[in-house]
């Protein structure tokens, strides 16, 4: 079990950019595909430690709209290993109350990655423990075109008038609707950028980034990071 604080110090919803699989795998003179492979077990590690801390959310950049312009061994690799850890983590969700769900394109996705997906999205859905999103082939910036392409046809149908637009109106638009805005986004192997990840969402999150690679990330960095958000003063704009 990780370290418990006030439950009001626990954010409710983590977002981590997994970040350094192809540098620890050539600092351990390894393939790529291998350094994708550790992090799994980085994946497997940090769900369950924010089960244990009582994170509600936690989105995990897994693959961005850019990716796809990777060497294509990189992608096809990148691909079965998904499909693999959902196909073999499946039942261990069921026992976990882990509720797969994803953000981004899906239909860009390989049938069979998109099936293995769409299964386990269903066999899930009524667990309330955690629910566990994958960012896939995510971009933030498509995100809010295919929204804003969303509401103008509903403003043309007839439905949607444009002065009533609210800020909520705009969240309902995006793949997160109905899902709460990060409170703290995680970015390992010390990379200062944002790579085109929840834009809108983490207006107010906490953004914690550390050194260590992806692969070296496990339950302790995880609770490391919760203690450093637990210790910031949150203001949203206020004093
Ligand atoms: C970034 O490292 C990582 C990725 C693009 C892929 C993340 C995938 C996993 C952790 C595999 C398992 C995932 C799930 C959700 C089952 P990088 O390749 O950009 O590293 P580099 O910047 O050091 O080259």
């Amino acid at each position: 079990m990780g370290k418990k604080s006030n439950p009001a110090e626990i954010p409710r919803h983590v977002a981590i950019i997994m970040d350094g699989n192809g540098r620890w795998a050539s600092q351990h003179h390894l393939p790529r595909l291998s350094g994708h492979e550790a992090g799994r077990k980085s994946v497997k590690a940090v769900a369950q430690a924010a089960i244990d801390h009582g994170v509600r959310y936690l989105t995990l950049y897994a693959f961005s709209v850019e990716n796809w312009q990777r060497p294509r061994d990189e992608v096809q690799g990148l691909m079965g290993l998904l499909r693999g850890v959902i196909r073999e983590e499946l039942n261990e969700m069921g026992k976990e109350g882990i509720r797969l769900r994803t953000i981004g394109r899906r239909q860009d996705l390989p049938e069979a990655v998109r099936e293995e997906l769409e299964g386990a999205i269903e066999r899930t859905k009524a667990n309330t423990r955690l629910d566990l999103i994958l960012a896939l082939s995510y971009g933030s910036r498509v995100e809010i075109t295919e929204a804003m392409q969303a509401m103008g046809r509903e403003i043309k149908a007839g439905k949607l008038d444009p002065e009533k637009i609210t800020e909520e109106t705009v969240s309902a638009h995006l793949y997160t609707e109905g899902i709460p805005d990060p409170d703290l986004l995680i970015r390992t192997s010390g990379e200062m950028r944002i790579s085109n990840f929840m834009l809108w969402q983490i207006s107010y999150a906490e953004i914690y980034v550390t050194p260590v690679l992806w692969p070296d990330f496990g339950k302790d960095e995880f609770a490391k990071a919760l203690a450093d958000y637990a210790g910031r003063d949150r203001r949203f704009g206020g004093i």
